[in-house]
Parts: structure tokens; sequence; C-alpha cells
């Protein structure tokens, strides 16, 4: 962010708390290197993808379902990035087109709470990553459970979907214990949530300006970036 062409690219680029600065945390808690073929799940624009392939190396699958393979594979060409990734689209809901025990790591920033939310689809996930392989997820979340006591301030924002994907660590560590397949590493706040979010807004994407009146509303007080990281057993 402070070289002024790579903030311009980064600010287009970005569809919530910087992908960046988000996936460079989430990345640093892991050992990832060039031999590593990894899944970025929900790889939106692919700003994950670029650090992975750029910083690390890898050999990545970048799936999403909003954004188009075409789309993503243009912009992976222009940032010279087409030889180490493959742009696919995908709906985790509907099953993912791999091999059993195809990728080494499973890496999902800002994605995993829009489908990641019931029983199933973490026992669906598992099999896509060998024995040793981690899943490694960050997502927006609460600092903890509104339940049905919505803070006034947040209830302009708190729709049906924003309730059912927005949850408290506690929360995602309970659904996540109750997987058989996984040992649980490391679940945590992560330290970057305010600059993510900061730099987020500074973005002339129209969701980031609809962003900005809810986060001063929640001014510091109920959100968090939450870090889940399982080793495939
Ligand atoms: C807020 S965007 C974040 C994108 C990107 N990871 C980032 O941080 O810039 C959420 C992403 O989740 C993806 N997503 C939502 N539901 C999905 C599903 N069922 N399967 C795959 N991707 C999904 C969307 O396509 C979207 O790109």
């Amino acid at each position: 962010m402070s070289n002024d062409k790579n903030a311009e690219f980064l600010k287009a680029t970005m569809m919530g708390p910087n992908a960046m600065r988000v996936a460079e945390e989430l990345a640093s808690r892991l050992n990832i290197n060039e031999n590593m073929r990894i899944l970025d799940l929900g790889c939106g624009c692919g700003l994950s993808t670029l650090l992975l392939a750029k910083k690390y190396g890898s050999s990545v699958f970048a799936a999403d379902l909003w954004i188009s393979p075409t789309e993503n594979y243009e912009r992976f060409r222009s940032i010279g990035i087409d030889d180490k990734t493959v742009p696919i689209s995908v709906d985790a809901t509907q099953g993912l087109p791999f091999a059993n025990g195809y990728f080494d790591l499973l890496f999902t920033v800002d994605a995993y709470h829009y489908f990641g939310d019931t029983a199933e689809m973490l026992p669906s996930l598992i099999p896509f990553v060998k024995k040793g392989g981690c899943i490694a997820v960050a997502i927006p979340g609460l600092k903890y459970e509104f339940g049905k006591n919505v803070p006034d301030v947040m209830k302009p924002f708190w729709s049906a979907e924003v309730a059912r994907t927005i949850r408290s660590l506690t929360w995602w560590k309970d659904l996540w214990s109750a997987a058989e397949g996984i040992e649980i590493v490391d679940i945590r706040e992560m330290d970057c949530c305010k600059q993510a979010w900061d730099e987020w807004l500074t973005s002339p994407n129209p969701y980031a300006i609809q962003d900005k009146k809810m986060m001063e509303a929640e001014n510091g007080q109920y959100f968090n970036l939450i870090q889940l990281i399982a080793k495939v057993i």
C-alpha cells in the first residue's frame, strides 16, 4: 500500500477488508513453499492468489463463484502469474471438481463464512487436502455472539444474511471441533483487522462506500477477523 501503483491496483481489486493484507498474515502462520499446490477457495479477484503465486512460488487453483475465470485469467496474465495459476469457476456448496488428496493447502480469505457455516461443509472439503496438509481460513467475525441482542447501532446493518455469516470465534471453534479427520492447529483473532478494514474503506468500490457507515457505527467495538487453521490427519 506504500507504493502508489500497487495501492491503485489493490484498491481496484479488493472485495472486502484488504485481502492482500489478510492473506499475508494468514500465510505467515503456515509453511508455504514453491512445491505446493494450493486451492484458493473464494479467491474473488485473486489478491490472495497473487500473494501465494508471487511471494511463495506455489501453484494455485484460483476458484470462485462470483468472479469469472476469464476475468481472473486476464488479470493473472497482466500481472505475470498466469503460469502459476489456474482460474476456475466453482460453487463450494455443489461439490468441487478435484481429486481427493490433490492439494497441500486449502487457503481461503474473506469467503468461507458465505458457504462454510454448516456442519457438512468442512467434512466435504477435507478429502481434497492430502494428509498432513492444512485448511486455512480467514473471515470477518464478531467479538461475541449477538444472538437476539443485536446492539442498537448495528441493527440497521443486521440483515438475515449478515446474522448467518458473521459469527464469533467460539461459534466457529465449536463447528470445527465437531469435524472428524482434522486436528485444529490455531484459531485466533487476527492482528490486521483494523488496518485491513481501513484500507478497504479507501477503495472506490461501491460496497466499500456502503460499508463506511457500518464501520463508523461499529467503531471498533464488535468486529474482528478470525483465523482458523486445521491439519488434515
Ligand atoms: C467478499 S468476496 C472476497 C473475495 C476475495 N477472497 C477477497 O478477499 O478479495 C467473497 C467471495 O466469496 C466467494 N463465494 C461466495 N460463495 C461461494 C461459494 N459457494 N463457492 C465459492 N466461492 C464463493 C464469492 O465468489 C466472492 O468472490
